[in-house]
Protein backbone atom coordinates (compact mmCIF):
# COMPACT_ATOMS: atom_id res chain seq x y z
CA UNK A 1 0.00 0.00 0.00
CA UNK A 2 1.07 3.47 -0.99
CA UNK A 3 2.47 5.52 1.91
CA UNK A 4 -0.52 8.19 3.15
CA UNK A 5 0.63 11.94 3.07
CA UNK A 6 -0.82 14.75 5.52
CA UNK A 7 -1.89 17.78 3.73
CA UNK A 8 -2.09 21.50 5.37
CA UNK A 9 -4.81 23.66 3.05
CA UNK A 10 -3.52 27.43 3.46
CA UNK A 11 -6.20 30.00 2.74
CA UNK A 12 -10.06 29.38 3.69
CA UNK A 13 -11.29 31.68 1.25
CA UNK A 14 -13.96 31.12 -1.34
CA UNK A 15 -11.51 28.76 -3.28
CA UNK A 16 -10.50 26.14 -1.09
CA UNK A 17 -14.08 25.04 -0.10
CA UNK A 18 -14.11 23.03 -3.34
CA UNK A 19 -10.75 21.65 -2.56
CA UNK A 20 -10.96 20.47 1.09
CA UNK A 21 -13.46 17.64 0.58
CA UNK A 22 -11.20 16.01 -2.80
CA UNK A 23 -8.01 16.45 -0.99
CA UNK A 24 -9.67 14.78 2.55
CA UNK A 25 -11.24 11.90 0.03
CA UNK A 26 -8.16 11.02 -2.05
CA UNK A 27 -6.98 7.70 -1.18
CA UNK A 28 -3.28 8.93 -0.07
CA UNK A 29 -4.31 11.35 1.89
CA UNK A 30 -3.99 10.53 5.68
CA UNK A 31 -5.08 13.47 7.22
CA UNK A 32 -6.22 17.06 6.02
CA UNK A 33 -5.38 20.16 8.32
CA UNK A 34 -6.36 23.64 7.15
CA UNK A 35 -4.73 26.99 8.06
CA UNK A 36 -6.11 30.66 8.28
CA UNK A 37 -5.23 34.14 9.67
CA UNK A 38 -8.87 34.83 9.81
CA UNK A 39 -9.98 31.71 12.33
CA UNK A 40 -13.61 32.65 11.97
CA UNK A 41 -12.92 30.84 8.48
CA UNK A 42 -11.38 27.98 9.56
CA UNK A 43 -13.70 27.40 12.09
CA UNK A 44 -16.70 27.31 9.50
CA UNK A 45 -14.66 25.22 6.90
CA UNK A 46 -13.74 22.35 9.99
CA UNK A 47 -17.24 22.13 10.88
CA UNK A 48 -18.10 21.94 7.11
CA UNK A 49 -15.66 19.34 6.16
CA UNK A 50 -15.26 17.99 9.68
CA UNK A 51 -11.48 18.94 9.87
CA UNK A 52 -10.12 19.27 13.21
CA UNK A 53 -6.62 20.38 12.97
CA UNK A 54 -5.94 23.87 12.17
CA UNK A 55 -2.88 26.71 11.84
CA UNK A 56 -3.90 30.37 12.55
CA UNK A 57 -1.46 30.69 9.65
CA UNK A 58 1.12 29.85 6.99
CA UNK A 59 3.78 30.34 9.31
CA UNK A 60 1.92 28.88 12.32
CA UNK A 61 1.90 25.95 9.96
CA UNK A 62 5.25 26.11 8.98
CA UNK A 63 6.33 25.92 12.50
CA UNK A 64 3.93 23.51 13.99
CA UNK A 65 3.49 20.89 11.41
CA UNK A 66 6.13 19.32 11.45
CA UNK A 67 4.86 15.82 10.84
CA UNK A 68 2.82 17.06 7.78
CA UNK A 69 4.46 16.90 4.28
CA UNK A 70 2.63 18.42 1.48
CA UNK A 71 0.80 21.59 1.12
CA UNK A 72 -2.02 23.44 -0.62
CA UNK A 73 -1.92 27.12 -1.06
CA UNK A 74 -5.08 29.22 -1.69
CA UNK A 75 -4.24 32.37 -0.58
CA UNK A 76 -4.79 35.63 -2.13
CA UNK A 77 -2.82 35.84 -5.97
CA UNK A 78 -0.16 38.05 -5.07
CA UNK A 79 1.00 35.99 -2.31
CA UNK A 80 1.89 32.75 -3.73
CA UNK A 81 5.73 33.01 -4.54
CA UNK A 82 7.21 33.71 -1.65
CA UNK A 83 4.43 31.09 0.09
CA UNK A 84 5.71 28.68 -2.12
CA UNK A 85 8.91 29.68 -1.65
CA UNK A 86 9.24 29.24 2.50
CA UNK A 87 7.54 25.86 2.02
CA UNK A 88 9.96 24.52 -0.04
CA UNK A 89 12.43 25.79 1.68
CA UNK A 90 10.92 23.95 4.63
CA UNK A 91 10.60 20.35 2.75
CA UNK A 92 6.87 20.63 1.51
CA UNK A 93 5.45 19.58 -1.57
CA UNK A 94 3.53 22.00 -2.67
CA UNK A 95 0.36 22.78 -4.67
CA UNK A 96 0.11 25.91 -5.12
CA UNK A 97 -3.20 28.14 -6.88
CA UNK A 98 -2.17 30.03 -9.65
CA UNK A 99 -0.35 31.93 -9.94
CA UNK A 100 3.08 30.77 -9.79
CA UNK A 101 4.26 33.99 -8.71
CA UNK A 102 4.35 37.64 -9.70
CA UNK A 103 7.68 38.14 -9.81
CA UNK A 104 10.20 37.07 -12.04
CA UNK A 105 12.43 36.76 -8.96
CA UNK A 106 10.31 34.18 -7.15
CA UNK A 107 9.64 31.93 -10.26
CA UNK A 108 13.14 31.47 -10.73
CA UNK A 109 13.69 30.65 -7.04
CA UNK A 110 10.89 28.40 -7.39
CA UNK A 111 12.51 26.42 -9.93
CA UNK A 112 15.79 26.54 -8.32
CA UNK A 113 14.27 24.77 -5.03
CA UNK A 114 12.44 22.17 -7.14
CA UNK A 115 15.65 21.12 -9.18
CA UNK A 116 17.54 21.11 -5.96
CA UNK A 117 15.08 19.40 -3.55
CA UNK A 118 13.08 17.11 -6.31
CA UNK A 119 10.32 17.92 -3.98
CA UNK A 120 6.74 18.14 -6.31
CA UNK A 121 5.75 21.62 -7.00
CA UNK A 122 2.29 21.89 -9.03
CA UNK A 123 0.38 24.95 -10.26
CA UNK A 124 -3.46 24.28 -9.89
CA UNK A 125 -4.27 25.34 -13.48
CA UNK A 126 -7.42 24.46 -13.95
CA UNK A 127 -7.73 25.51 -17.96
CA UNK A 128 -5.26 22.26 -18.49
CA UNK A 129 -8.19 20.64 -18.10
CA UNK A 130 -10.36 22.17 -20.15
CA UNK A 131 -12.80 20.28 -22.49
CA UNK A 132 -11.37 23.10 -25.44
CA UNK A 133 -7.77 22.60 -24.02
CA UNK A 134 -7.43 18.71 -23.91
CA UNK A 135 -9.15 18.47 -27.09
CA UNK A 136 -6.12 20.71 -28.91
CA UNK A 137 -3.59 19.21 -26.62
CA UNK A 138 -4.46 15.71 -27.69
CA UNK A 139 -5.17 16.38 -31.25
CA UNK A 140 -2.16 18.35 -31.64
CA UNK A 141 0.37 15.83 -30.20
CA UNK A 142 -0.78 13.10 -32.69
CA UNK A 143 0.28 15.47 -35.17
CA UNK A 144 -3.32 16.36 -36.48
CA UNK A 145 -2.81 20.22 -36.78
CA UNK A 146 0.48 19.96 -38.15
CA UNK A 147 2.64 22.88 -37.07
CA UNK A 148 1.14 25.63 -34.39
CA UNK A 149 0.71 28.79 -36.71
CA UNK A 150 -2.18 31.32 -34.71
CA UNK A 151 -3.89 30.60 -31.44
CA UNK A 152 -6.55 32.84 -29.01
CA UNK A 153 -7.59 32.23 -25.51
CA UNK A 154 -8.90 34.47 -23.47
CA UNK A 155 -9.85 34.52 -19.79
CA UNK A 156 -12.73 37.35 -19.05
CA UNK A 157 -14.04 38.23 -15.33
CA UNK A 158 -15.68 41.14 -14.70
CA UNK A 159 -14.10 41.60 -11.27
CA UNK A 160 -16.69 44.14 -10.45
CA UNK A 161 -18.88 40.77 -9.81
CA UNK A 162 -15.83 39.40 -7.59
CA UNK A 163 -15.11 43.17 -5.38
CA UNK A 164 -16.96 41.62 -2.27
CA UNK A 165 -14.56 38.80 -1.84
CA UNK A 166 -12.04 41.14 -2.32
CA UNK A 167 -13.12 43.20 0.30
CA UNK A 168 -13.81 40.30 2.71
CA UNK A 169 -10.72 38.95 2.94
CA UNK A 170 -8.51 41.91 1.64
CA UNK A 171 -10.25 44.84 5.13
CA UNK A 172 -9.92 48.66 3.93
CA UNK A 173 -7.17 48.00 1.42
CA UNK A 174 -8.81 45.61 -0.68
CA UNK A 175 -8.85 48.20 -3.88
CA UNK A 176 -4.78 47.75 -3.52
CA UNK A 177 -5.27 44.10 -4.55
CA UNK A 178 -8.34 43.79 -6.64
CA UNK A 179 -6.41 46.50 -9.57
CA UNK A 180 -3.44 43.52 -10.11
CA UNK A 181 -2.56 44.04 -13.47
CA UNK A 182 -4.65 41.29 -15.56
CA UNK A 183 -1.62 39.98 -17.33
CA UNK A 184 -0.30 38.93 -13.85
CA UNK A 185 -3.21 36.01 -13.63
CA UNK A 186 -2.92 35.12 -17.64
CA UNK A 187 -2.12 31.36 -16.76
CA UNK A 188 -5.82 30.28 -17.45
CA UNK A 189 -4.96 31.73 -21.62
CA UNK A 190 -1.44 30.91 -22.22
CA UNK A 191 -1.63 27.96 -20.43
CA UNK A 192 -4.00 26.32 -22.89
CA UNK A 193 -2.18 27.01 -25.74
CA UNK A 194 1.01 26.76 -24.35
CA UNK A 195 0.68 22.87 -22.78
CA UNK A 196 -0.42 22.13 -26.14
CA UNK A 197 2.22 23.05 -28.34
CA UNK A 198 5.02 22.07 -25.80
CA UNK A 199 6.77 25.30 -26.62
CA UNK A 200 7.64 28.76 -24.86
CA UNK A 201 6.85 32.53 -25.77
CA UNK A 202 9.99 34.32 -26.75
CA UNK A 203 8.42 37.65 -27.23
CA UNK A 204 4.98 39.78 -26.21
CA UNK A 205 3.75 42.97 -27.66
CA UNK A 206 1.09 44.14 -25.32
CA UNK A 207 -1.84 47.21 -24.83
CA UNK A 208 -4.26 47.69 -22.08
CA UNK A 209 -7.87 49.25 -22.00
CA UNK A 210 -7.22 52.42 -19.18
CA UNK A 211 -9.75 52.31 -16.77
CA UNK A 212 -11.18 55.31 -15.21
CA UNK A 213 -14.64 53.67 -13.81
CA UNK A 214 -15.62 55.25 -10.90
CA UNK A 215 -14.98 52.17 -8.63
CA UNK A 216 -11.22 53.63 -8.31
CA UNK A 217 -9.81 50.34 -8.79
CA UNK A 218 -7.18 51.02 -11.91
CA UNK A 219 -5.01 53.76 -11.85
CA UNK A 220 -1.71 55.21 -10.85
CA UNK A 221 -1.60 55.28 -7.15
CA UNK A 222 -4.90 53.24 -7.01
CA UNK A 223 -3.55 50.18 -6.36
CA UNK A 224 0.04 48.38 -5.63
CA UNK A 225 1.26 48.19 -8.83
CA UNK A 226 0.35 51.02 -10.14
CA UNK A 227 -1.83 49.82 -13.15
CA UNK A 228 -3.80 52.03 -15.03
CA UNK A 229 -5.31 48.81 -17.51
CA UNK A 230 -8.57 46.59 -16.21
CA UNK A 231 -7.84 45.08 -20.04
CA UNK A 232 -4.83 43.76 -21.43
CA UNK A 233 -4.73 41.95 -24.95
CA UNK A 234 -1.30 40.49 -25.96
CA UNK A 235 0.05 39.29 -29.14
CA UNK A 236 2.83 36.74 -28.45
CA UNK A 237 5.51 34.99 -30.66
CA UNK A 238 6.10 31.60 -30.22
CA UNK A 239 9.44 30.06 -29.67
CA UNK A 240 8.06 27.31 -33.12
CA UNK A 241 7.06 30.75 -34.68
CA UNK A 242 3.63 30.33 -33.96
CA UNK A 243 1.54 33.85 -32.70
CA UNK A 244 -1.39 33.55 -29.75
CA UNK A 245 -3.29 36.51 -29.18
CA UNK A 246 -4.15 36.15 -25.51
CA UNK A 247 -6.89 38.51 -23.47
CA UNK A 248 -7.12 39.13 -20.22
CA UNK A 249 -10.09 41.19 -19.62
CA UNK A 250 -10.95 42.19 -15.77
CA UNK A 251 -14.10 44.59 -17.11
CA UNK A 252 -16.30 43.46 -19.75
CA UNK A 253 -20.21 42.76 -20.20
CA UNK A 254 -20.61 39.71 -21.08
CA UNK A 255 -21.71 37.39 -18.36
CA UNK A 256 -23.23 33.81 -18.53
CA UNK A 257 -20.41 32.44 -20.73
CA UNK A 258 -17.28 30.03 -19.78
CA UNK A 259 -14.79 32.30 -18.72
CA UNK A 260 -11.88 30.74 -20.03
CA UNK A 261 -11.53 29.27 -23.50
CA UNK A 262 -10.06 29.00 -26.98
CA UNK A 263 -11.60 30.88 -29.66
CA UNK A 264 -9.41 29.27 -32.13
CA UNK A 265 -5.91 26.95 -32.35
CA UNK A 266 -5.02 26.81 -35.99
CA UNK A 267 -2.11 24.32 -37.27
CA UNK A 268 -1.13 24.24 -41.06
CA UNK A 269 -3.08 21.28 -41.67
CA UNK A 270 -6.14 22.00 -39.96
CA UNK A 271 -8.15 24.28 -37.08
CA UNK A 272 -10.37 24.19 -34.29
CA UNK A 273 -12.84 26.69 -33.71
CA UNK A 274 -14.77 27.58 -30.64
CA UNK A 275 -17.94 29.91 -29.48
CA UNK A 276 -19.79 29.38 -26.35
CA UNK A 277 -21.03 25.83 -26.52
CA UNK A 278 -20.10 25.32 -30.08
CA UNK A 279 -17.16 23.41 -31.17
CA UNK A 280 -15.75 22.48 -34.53
CA UNK A 281 -13.25 20.67 -36.26
CA UNK A 282 -11.89 22.08 -39.19
CA UNK A 283 -9.89 19.48 -41.39
CA UNK A 284 -8.12 20.13 -44.58
CA UNK A 285 -8.36 23.50 -45.35
CA UNK A 286 -4.92 24.26 -45.74
CA UNK A 287 -3.77 25.21 -49.49
CA UNK A 288 -3.22 22.26 -51.60
CA UNK A 289 -5.54 19.95 -49.40
CA UNK A 290 -9.12 19.16 -51.41
CA UNK A 291 -10.57 16.70 -48.58
CA UNK A 292 -12.50 19.65 -46.45
CA UNK A 293 -14.04 18.39 -43.90
CA UNK A 294 -15.88 20.03 -40.81
CA UNK A 295 -16.42 17.99 -37.37
CA UNK A 296 -18.82 19.09 -35.06
CA UNK A 297 -17.05 18.18 -31.63
CA UNK A 298 -19.35 20.37 -29.32
CA UNK A 299 -21.03 17.00 -28.05
CA UNK A 300 -17.43 15.69 -27.39
CA UNK A 301 -16.21 18.87 -25.30
CA UNK A 302 -19.68 20.02 -23.72
CA UNK A 303 -20.40 19.38 -20.40
CA UNK A 304 -22.94 16.18 -20.42
CA UNK A 305 -25.11 18.10 -17.87
CA UNK A 306 -25.50 20.86 -21.07
CA UNK A 307 -26.15 18.19 -23.78
CA UNK A 308 -28.74 16.27 -21.76
CA UNK A 309 -30.37 19.72 -20.99
CA UNK A 310 -30.35 21.28 -24.48
CA UNK A 311 -31.87 17.93 -25.92
CA UNK A 312 -34.24 18.75 -23.21
CA UNK A 313 -37.57 20.77 -24.48
CA UNK A 314 -38.38 22.26 -21.38
CA UNK A 315 -34.31 23.66 -21.49
CA UNK A 316 -35.32 27.36 -21.65
CA UNK A 317 -31.72 29.14 -22.43
CA UNK A 318 -33.26 32.65 -21.51
CA UNK A 319 -34.17 31.42 -17.58
CA UNK A 320 -31.04 28.91 -17.32
CA UNK A 321 -27.57 31.06 -17.70
CA UNK A 322 -26.04 28.94 -19.90
CA UNK A 323 -22.75 29.08 -18.41
CA UNK A 324 -24.20 27.35 -15.46
CA UNK A 325 -24.72 23.88 -17.49
CA UNK A 326 -22.14 24.82 -20.04
CA UNK A 327 -19.24 24.45 -17.78
CA UNK A 328 -20.14 22.43 -14.71
CA UNK A 329 -19.27 18.84 -14.63
CA UNK A 330 -17.34 16.41 -16.61
CA UNK A 331 -17.55 16.18 -20.58
CA UNK A 332 -17.61 12.89 -22.47
CA UNK A 333 -13.56 13.76 -23.99
CA UNK A 334 -12.57 13.34 -19.88
CA UNK A 335 -10.75 10.76 -18.79
CA UNK A 336 -12.69 10.32 -15.96
CA UNK A 337 -11.94 6.66 -15.85
CA UNK A 338 -8.08 7.07 -14.71
CA UNK A 339 -9.79 9.32 -11.27
CA UNK A 340 -9.98 7.40 -7.64
CA UNK A 341 -13.89 5.96 -7.20
CA UNK A 342 -14.22 8.33 -4.68
CA UNK A 343 -14.09 11.32 -7.74
CA UNK A 344 -15.91 9.77 -10.37
CA UNK A 345 -19.03 10.40 -9.64
CA UNK A 346 -18.16 13.72 -7.48
CA UNK A 347 -21.49 16.59 -7.76
CA UNK A 348 -21.34 18.81 -10.89
CA UNK A 349 -19.04 21.86 -10.08
CA UNK A 350 -17.46 25.11 -11.96
CA UNK A 351 -14.91 24.81 -13.93
CA UNK A 352 -15.56 21.63 -15.97
CA UNK A 353 -15.04 19.50 -12.54
CA UNK A 354 -11.21 20.01 -12.94
CA UNK A 355 -10.05 20.25 -9.66
CA UNK A 356 -10.57 16.53 -9.28
CA UNK A 357 -8.27 15.85 -11.72
CA UNK A 358 -5.42 18.29 -10.70
CA UNK A 359 -5.94 17.02 -6.52
CA UNK A 360 -5.23 13.53 -8.50
CA UNK A 361 -2.03 14.69 -10.27
CA UNK A 362 -1.15 16.38 -7.06
CA UNK A 363 -1.17 13.52 -5.19
CA UNK A 364 -0.04 10.64 -7.75
CA UNK A 365 2.81 12.92 -7.87
CA UNK A 366 3.79 12.91 -4.59
CA UNK A 367 3.21 9.19 -4.07
CA UNK A 368 5.35 8.40 -7.38
CA UNK A 369 7.74 11.10 -7.31
CA UNK A 370 7.07 11.94 -10.97
CA UNK A 371 6.81 15.11 -12.23
CA UNK A 372 3.39 16.45 -13.12
CA UNK A 373 1.64 18.58 -15.06
CA UNK A 374 1.84 21.93 -14.45
CA UNK A 375 4.85 21.70 -13.07
CA UNK A 376 7.69 24.58 -11.83
CA UNK A 377 8.86 24.67 -15.82
CA UNK A 378 5.27 24.35 -17.06
CA UNK A 379 3.92 27.06 -14.71
CA UNK A 380 7.20 29.46 -15.49
CA UNK A 381 6.45 29.12 -19.02
CA UNK A 382 2.52 30.13 -18.23
CA UNK A 383 3.30 33.20 -15.84
CA UNK A 384 6.53 34.77 -17.15
CA UNK A 385 4.81 35.91 -20.80
CA UNK A 386 2.33 38.00 -18.67
CA UNK A 387 4.62 39.76 -16.56
CA UNK A 388 6.33 40.63 -19.60
CA UNK A 389 3.11 41.64 -21.30
CA UNK A 390 2.31 44.09 -18.68
CA UNK A 391 5.37 45.81 -18.77
CA UNK A 392 5.06 46.06 -22.45
CA UNK A 393 1.75 47.21 -21.93
CA UNK A 394 3.65 50.18 -19.40
CA UNK A 395 5.74 51.20 -22.39
CA UNK A 396 2.88 51.60 -25.26
CA UNK A 397 2.89 48.12 -26.05
CA UNK A 398 6.96 48.32 -27.33
CA UNK A 399 8.15 44.40 -28.04
CA UNK A 400 9.38 43.16 -24.84
CA UNK A 401 11.54 39.40 -24.77
CA UNK A 402 10.04 36.85 -22.35
CA UNK A 403 12.11 35.02 -19.92
CA UNK A 404 12.94 31.25 -20.48
CA UNK A 405 14.26 28.52 -18.02
CA UNK A 406 14.25 25.76 -20.21
CA UNK A 407 12.71 22.34 -19.88
CA UNK A 408 12.15 20.45 -16.80
CA UNK A 409 15.13 18.02 -15.95
CA UNK A 410 15.37 15.17 -18.71
CA UNK A 411 15.71 12.45 -15.83
CA UNK A 412 12.51 13.25 -13.81
CA UNK A 413 10.06 10.79 -15.61
CA UNK A 414 6.89 12.41 -16.15
CA UNK A 415 3.58 11.32 -14.66
CA UNK A 416 1.42 9.90 -17.56
CA UNK A 417 -2.25 8.40 -17.82
CA UNK A 418 -3.12 6.31 -20.46
CA UNK A 419 -6.09 7.64 -22.16
CA UNK A 420 -8.63 6.39 -24.69
CA UNK A 421 -9.16 8.52 -27.71
CA UNK A 422 -12.62 9.69 -27.03
CA UNK A 423 -12.63 11.37 -30.26
CA UNK A 424 -11.53 8.44 -32.61
CA UNK A 425 -14.59 6.70 -30.61
CA UNK A 426 -16.98 9.38 -31.24
CA UNK A 427 -16.28 9.38 -35.22
N1 LIG B 1 -9.79 28.79 -11.69
C1 LIG B 1 -8.84 28.99 -10.79
O1 LIG B 1 -7.76 28.46 -10.93
C2 LIG B 1 -9.10 29.90 -9.61
C3 LIG B 1 -10.40 30.26 -9.26
C4 LIG B 1 -10.59 31.03 -8.10
C5 LIG B 1 -9.48 31.43 -7.34
N2 LIG B 1 -8.23 31.07 -7.72
C6 LIG B 1 -7.05 31.44 -6.92
O2 LIG B 1 -7.15 30.83 -5.65
C7 LIG B 1 -6.63 31.67 -4.64
C8 LIG B 1 -7.66 31.86 -3.54
O3 LIG B 1 -8.77 32.54 -4.06
P1 LIG B 1 -9.99 32.91 -3.13
O4 LIG B 1 -11.01 33.52 -3.99
O5 LIG B 1 -10.35 31.78 -2.27
O6 LIG B 1 -9.32 34.06 -2.21
P2 LIG B 1 -9.85 34.63 -0.85
O7 LIG B 1 -9.37 36.03 -0.75
O8 LIG B 1 -11.33 34.38 -0.73
O9 LIG B 1 -9.12 33.73 0.26
C9 LIG B 1 -7.76 33.83 0.55
C10 LIG B 1 -7.57 33.43 2.01
O10 LIG B 1 -6.16 33.32 2.30
C11 LIG B 1 -5.99 33.75 3.65
N3 LIG B 1 -4.60 34.08 3.96
C12 LIG B 1 -3.89 35.17 3.58
N4 LIG B 1 -2.65 35.15 4.12
C13 LIG B 1 -2.56 34.01 4.85
C14 LIG B 1 -1.54 33.45 5.67
N5 LIG B 1 -0.34 34.03 5.85
N6 LIG B 1 -1.80 32.26 6.29
C15 LIG B 1 -3.01 31.65 6.15
N7 LIG B 1 -4.01 32.16 5.41
C16 LIG B 1 -3.79 33.33 4.76
C17 LIG B 1 -6.92 34.95 3.74
O11 LIG B 1 -7.19 35.30 5.08
C18 LIG B 1 -8.16 34.45 2.99
O12 LIG B 1 -9.09 33.83 3.84
C19 LIG B 1 -6.26 32.99 -5.34
O13 LIG B 1 -4.90 32.99 -5.56
C20 LIG B 1 -6.99 32.94 -6.65
O14 LIG B 1 -6.26 33.58 -7.63
C21 LIG B 1 -8.02 30.30 -8.84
Amino acid sequence: MNKQHKICIVGMGEFSDFFIPLFRDHPDVAEVSIADIMMDRCIAAGKKHGISRMFSSLEDFLLNGKDIDCVAIFTQRQLHGSMVIDCLKAGKHVYSAVPMATSEEDIAKIIELVKETRLTYMAGETCYYFPCAIFCREQYRKGTFGKFVYGEAQYYHDMATFYYAFAASGGKDWKRVAGIPPMYYGTHSTSMILSAIDEHVKKVSCMGYRDNHEDGVFGAGKNNWDNPFSNETALMEMSGGGIARINEFRRAGIPHKPSSYITCFYGDKCGYEGSVTQHVFIKGTASGVNDTRIDYVSDLLNTNTYTKLKNENAFDINTYPISEPAHRGFAPIHDVERLPLAFRSCPDTVHYNSHPFLVDDFMRAVVSGKLPPNNAWDSARYTLPGLAAHLSAMKGGIPMEVSDYGDAPADWEKLTFEKKDYYEILK
